[in-house]
């Protein structure tokens, strides 16, 4: 039997994950069949995708350029908590979402599914590694950060909203959105300045790009930074923000969002075996702790 939706005002959806389930929605596996597709659609059943809209409105009315500067001030001074890597995944997987525990699998799960996919096709180890570890960031509604600024679709701040935006309609709402300094097509940016200037929404992240940005090369960076800024890397609607070299590196933020939507393995990822070769990986890219 379903389990009563635990929604309160700040956090609508069951778990932070629905969201990627609507993802799947909304940009479908191609090389899955029509029934496999159908099926999908009716486990994502219409009470689920009605929180996962409220979830968005919150997003889009609460995302602006000042939320995004405070948020910064908050986190970027890295005083939360010091952590290895293997404590981060820890904490992350007392993140237990109220969903049906036979079909969502835990955190640490997802990250070994996509980094394990991201392997299985011989990648380079700054790849697998980047698959383990590109959602760590969601710790942050562990420090008690509300769903619509840890997950969601990521976008610029600071310059107009776009359509391409998974219900862009509810922009309408966010303050920004009158403001005549952010709501003209560059709005407080110059034309191909780079992403580098340009602030995107708070969440898990630009979060987690900040604390790892000096231990990994640049595409798995971008990757980090990146890889839920739909409007971009699937719907190609802020090129005219980016410069040559983020346009090049795009190419791997591309390459890796298959791997983070479609990368559910019927079985599940044996973590215990797996363990040693991560520990070996992980030793290699990062410090024995990190600030989060
Ligand atoms: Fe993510
Ligand atoms: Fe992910």
């Amino acid at each position: 039997m379903k389990k009563p939706l635990n929604i309160n005002s700040d956090n609508p959806m069951e778990s932070v994950d629905d969201w990627e389930d609507d993802l799947l929605v909304r940009y479908p596996d191609a090389s899955e069949t029509k029934k496999e597709k159908e099926a999908f659609r009716n486990y994502i059943d219409s009470e689920r995708l009605d929180t996962v809209k409220e979830f968005y409105r919150l997003n889009h009315t609460y995302q602006t350029y000042d939320f995004v500067c405070s948020k910064e001030e908050e986190y970027l001074k890295f005083d939360k908590k010091e952590m290895s890597i293997w404590e981060a995944v820890d904490f992350l997987n007392t993140l237990v979402d109220d969903s049906d525990p036979d079909i969502d699998l835990d955190q640490l799960q997802h990250l070994l599914q996509t980094s394990e996919a991201i392997r299985a096709d011989g990648h380079p180890d700054w790849f697998v590694i980047t698959g383990f570890i590109h959602d760590l960031g969601k710790i942050l509604c562990l420090f008690g950060e509300p769903q619509w600024a840890v997950v969601g679709d990521t976008f610029p701040v600071g310059c107009a909203f776009s359509d391409k935006i998974v219900y862009s309609e509810f922009f309408k709402e966010n303050p920004d959105y009158t403001d005549e300094r952010f709501n003209t097509k560059y709005g407080i940016y110059k034309p191909n300045c780079g992403l580098d200037n340009v602030k995107m929404s708070w969440g898990h992240d630009e979060y987690l790009y900040q604390i790892f940005k000096d231990f990994l090369p640049d595409p798995a960076l971008y990757i980090i930074r990146y890889h839920s800024f739909y409007s971009q890397h699937r719907e190609n609607d802020y090129t005219h923000l980016m410069n040559e070299k983020d346009i090049e590196m795009f190419e791997w933020v591309k390459k890796f969002n298959p791997y983070d939507l479609y990368s559910k393995a019927p079985v599940p990822p044996d973590a215990k075996a797996l363990l040693p070769y991560y520990k070996e990986l992980v030793a290699k890219f990062f410090p024995e702790k990190l600030n989060f």
